[in-house]
């Protein structure tokens, strides 16, 4: 399914945990609803009824011993869901879809955190979703220990206010900087092989100037494609 086949744009935001990539698409949602366009904010794992029940079994602390294939599967699974659901219709009726994560998350967690590699994420991506491509992707490049260390404070406050105590609610926040240091690689790798896709965003700089950044972006890409479609 290429972008051409639908009418609104198809926007993805990707990082690791702690990046500021939720805060940057809000922002971004921000823009262009004051610019009078309808947009579509959504996420990954989750984004429909069903999909928020698996987000829920994915990052929540105790499900223990769930094997990266299983992983795999149900991030698919979401995001099957949440294609027919929710992107497919919005993109036909013309809507800017922004979506926090996508099959690249899938690619740099599973195949590369988890080492399952990207052959299987892309046969899944192609038969599951029939290769649905976002027209542009933002790739915010972040230091990864910073990012991490952000992460886990973010979650501990939520705990808090939450009254969770001990209850961290992002089973992936878990893992060894080894781990971030794959994913990180992968994503990487992925905007190397799609760079007319993929624009990598340098995410140290302050909001206000990674959020520039991104409007810059997204009119150069996305706006002036969607006048001359
Ligand atoms: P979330 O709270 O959305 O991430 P963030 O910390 O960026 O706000 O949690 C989603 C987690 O799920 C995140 O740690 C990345 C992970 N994930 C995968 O491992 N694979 C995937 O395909 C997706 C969509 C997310």
């Amino acid at each position: 399914m290429s972008s051409q086949s639908h009418r609104g744009r198809f926007i993805t935001f990707e990082g690791l945990d702690g990046c500021g990539k939720s805060t940057q698409l809000e922002k971004l949602a921000g823009v262009l609803k004051a610019q009078g366009l309808s947009v579509v904010v959504t996420r990954e794992p989750g984004g429909t009824a069903t999909g928020e029940k698996i987000r829920r079994l994915l990052l929540d602390t105790s499900t223990h011993g769930l094997s990266p294939m299983a992983e795999l599967a149900l991030m698919f699974a979401s995001r099957a869901q949440h294609i027919t659901e929710v992107i497919q219709p919005a993109l036909a009726e013309g809507h800017i879809v922004l979506c926090d994560r996508f099959t690249d998350s899938t690619e740099a967690y599973q195949g590369g955190g988890r080492k399952l590699g990207s052959e299987p994420v892309l046969a899944l991506h192609r038969i599951l979703c029939h290769g649905l491509q976002p027209d542009l992707t933002i790739l915010m490049d972040s230091d990864v220990a910073a990012s991490v260390e952000r992460a886990r404070r973010r979650n501990k406050a939520d705990a808090a206010k939450n009254g969770r105590a001990r209850h961290d609610e992002n089973r992936f926040e878990q893992e060894s900087r080894a781990f971030f240091g794959r994913v990180h690689n992968a994503y990487l790798a992925i905007a190397a092989r799609e760079s007319q896709r993929v624009v990598l965003v340098d995410a140290r700089r302050t909001a206000a100037e990674t959020h520039a950044r991104i409007v810059e972006i997204v009119r150069r890409k996305v706006r002036l494609a969607a006048k001359t479609a």
